[in-house]
């Protein structure tokens, strides 16, 4: 019989970095919606603080930001150098899914803890920032329970003004990741992890 660690560890094994993604729903957009909505209303965060936002971006805005980021690596990098190093990886990896989840964090929560609570002030922004790998740690998880492939990617700090007028949401938030997910392309295998005789110590 298979226990509840096996599946657990089963699940949390399968989860992978996907570079090949096709522009397919292997499972219905509304089911995806749930599924962020449902890690929304679960994971913990300090305080309960919930400073964690998503926007799911599906058809034409998921293209649009991917373009976005297209045009600002060239502006960096120049077409020819982009063209060699980044655009595949953009084209088949990342624009060519079915969606991308983009995370942010609100700062006006932070700020509220800190003035609330001054004697954690130092640890707040550390917390948030914890929370948002827990947050993208589940969804992942969950795509890939779903079926889709998915990578954790940071394009950040070049058209962030521009990704969240195409996302529409507050000038204030801090855009934090970028998940790309769609049909995965080809199974992926695991990359290899240090002994849990050096990772893990039980007194
Ligand atoms: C905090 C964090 C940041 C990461 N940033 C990137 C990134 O910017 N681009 C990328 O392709 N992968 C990124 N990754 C993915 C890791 O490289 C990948 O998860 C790790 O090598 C293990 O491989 P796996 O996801 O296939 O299990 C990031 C992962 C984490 C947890």
């Amino acid at each position: 019989m298979t226990t509840q660690l096996e599946i657990f560890k089963g699940a949390l094994e399968h989860r992978h970095s996907h570079y090949g993604l096709r522009p397919e729903w292997v499972a219905p957009r509304q089911t995806v919606e749930e599924l962020l909505g449902g890690v929304l209303q679960t994971v913990p965060s300090a305080f309960n603080s919930q400073p964690v936002r998503m926007v799911l971006l599906t058809g034409d805005a998921h293209a649009s930001h991917w373009k976005l980021v297209e045009n600002a690596l060239i502006s960096l990098m120049g077409q020819e150098a982009y063209e060699a190093n980044t655009a595949p990886k953009i084209r088949q990896a990342f624009a060519s899914g079915i969606a991308t989840v983009l995370f942010f964090d609100v700062p006006s929560v932070t700020e509220g803890l800190q003035a609330s609570f001054p004697t954690y002030a130092a640890n707040f922004p550390i917390w948030a920032q914890q929370v948002q790998g827990s947050h993208q740690h589940a969804v992942w998880m969950g795509l890939d329970m779903l079926g889709f492939g998915a990578s954790l990617q940071h394009y950040i700090g070049m058209v962030d003004a521009d990704i969240k007028a195409l996302a529409g949401v507050d000038a204030s938030w801090v855009l934090t990741a970028q998940m790309p997910f769609g049909a995965p392309v080809a199974e992926v295998a695991g990359k290899e992890k240090l002994p849990v005789s050096e990772t893990l110590i039980v007194k």
